[in-house]
């Protein structure tokens, strides 16, 4: 295969979305609307809404909790977190800091990383170049949004859309070659700022009465306009990063777009030739949550055994900046993703200890493989 030898991993996936649920009946209830008009237009169902005392931080800290445990590590063994949010718990301390200690991830560097809904493939793409420069060795990548706090559900026209979550991926130096991350591919369009964006509340425009009378603290957007550069950016983004990993549409076993609304994806999807059968949708029943749509579809798609050892799988995103971006993956089998047996330089734990935790680890691994492929 013409793939080049891969340098990370996915070794642990994790999800968290709030139990709140809010369907289309409410909106009908709340904005001019219809079930039949959101459901023909976007494909939503319903959404799911952080509770009142839930922010980022807090679904943050539930999917990643999870990706941890489902790569068989400790948050002691992090070496930075990046978190991709529009939606942080507040504008600083970042909210990958606020996730840090929650964790109790005392040796991870910490920083949030602002793609809006390509987040998580900037985040993706910015573990790899970490993790390529040597210097680190295990990166926690989450996406993670209350958007419901920055919608304006007075504004039919993108009530109807949002919805909270977050997810995880725990991101490692690959211990074989050919499985892991196959290729990144990231791009921005600034001259598209304008149509996707929260006016106030920044330095250009900070917050005051008439901010907040005239709903500047709010998501604004011109659907058609980000409609017609979401279809571009991800024929776009699914060409270019299926040519630097040296495959073809047809190599793709799963696809998992943005989940932003199922028109866009079908138009895509046809545009491109990928057999719908391929593509993964979660917008049905969680809406668009930003920067956790991609990790929140990939945790769901390998959970529902969508994800099989060997798969190709295309993840492709757009969102405000504008920013756009895909990456190609190798899905590989637990025992691979699992960490390697090579001391961390920066490992304070002894190398003897070390090896023997990674022993119990892979053999944990070993076990649950058995156990998911029976
Ligand atoms: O993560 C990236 C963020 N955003 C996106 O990806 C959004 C991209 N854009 C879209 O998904 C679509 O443009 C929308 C779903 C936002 C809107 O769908 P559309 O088919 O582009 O509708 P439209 O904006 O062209 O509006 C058509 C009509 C308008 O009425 P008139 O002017 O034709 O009388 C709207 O006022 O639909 C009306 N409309 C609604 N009607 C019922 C807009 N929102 C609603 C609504 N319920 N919720």
């Amino acid at each position: 295969m013409p793939y080049r030898d891969t340098f990370v991993t996915l070794a642990g996936l994790g999800s968290a979305l709030p139990g709140r649920v809010l369907t289309n009946g409410d909106l009908e209830r709340m904005v001019e609307t219809s079930d039949e008009w959101i459901v023909e237009r976007t494909g939503i169902r319903q959404r799911r809404l952080a509770a009142p005392h839930e922010a980022t931080s807090d679904l943050a800290l539930a999917a990643s909790r999870k990706a941890l445990s489902d790569a068989g590590m400790d948050p002691a063994d992090l070496d930075l977190i990046i978190v991709g949010t529009v939606t942080p718990d507040m504008p600083f301390p970042s909210t990958a800091c606020l996730l840090q200690d929650a964790l109790g991830a005392r040796r991870a560097a910490a920083m949030d990383l602002g793609a809006a809904c390509t987040g998580f493939i900037y985040g993706l793409a910015a573990a790899e170049g970490f993790l390529a420069s040597g210097r680190f060795r295990t990166v926690l990548v989450v996406g993670a949004e209350t958007l419901s706090r920055i919608t304006d559900y007075e504004d039919r026209s993108t009530c109807v859309l949002f919805g909270d979550g977050a997810g995880a991926a725990v991101v490692r130096r690959a211990t074989s070659a050919g499985g892991g991350l196959l290729s990144v591919y990231l791009a921005a369009d600034g001259r598209g700022a304008g149509i996707l964006r929260l006016p106030a509340g920044g330095s250009r425009r900070p917050a005051d009465m008439e901010t907040v009378a005239s709903r500047q603290h709010f998501i604004h957007m011109d659907g058609r306009e980000v409609f017609r550069f979401a279809v571009r950016a991800m024929v776009s983004a699914v060409k270019e990063s299926l040519h630097r990993a040296g495959l073809r549409v047809s190599d793709v076993d799963l696809f998992i777009p943005h989940q932003a609304n199922t028109r866009i994806i079908d138009t895509a999807v046809r545009l491109l030739g990928i057999p719908p059968e391929k593509v993964f949708h979660t917008i049905e029943t969680y809406g668009n949550i930003s920067s956790a749509s991609i990790p929140v579809s990939l945790d769901e798609a390998r959970r529902g055994g969508r994800l099989r050892p060997g798969d190709t799988v295309l993840l492709v995103a757009f969102g405000a900046g504008l920013t756009y971006g895909g990456a190609v993956l190798r899905w590989e089998a637990a025992a691979a993703r699992a960490p390697a047996g090579i001391p961390h330089p920066c490992a304070r734990v002894p190398a003897t200890v070390r090896a023997q935790r990674t022993q119990t680890l892979m053999e944990g691994c070993d076990a649950r493989h058995e156990n998911s492929t029976r």
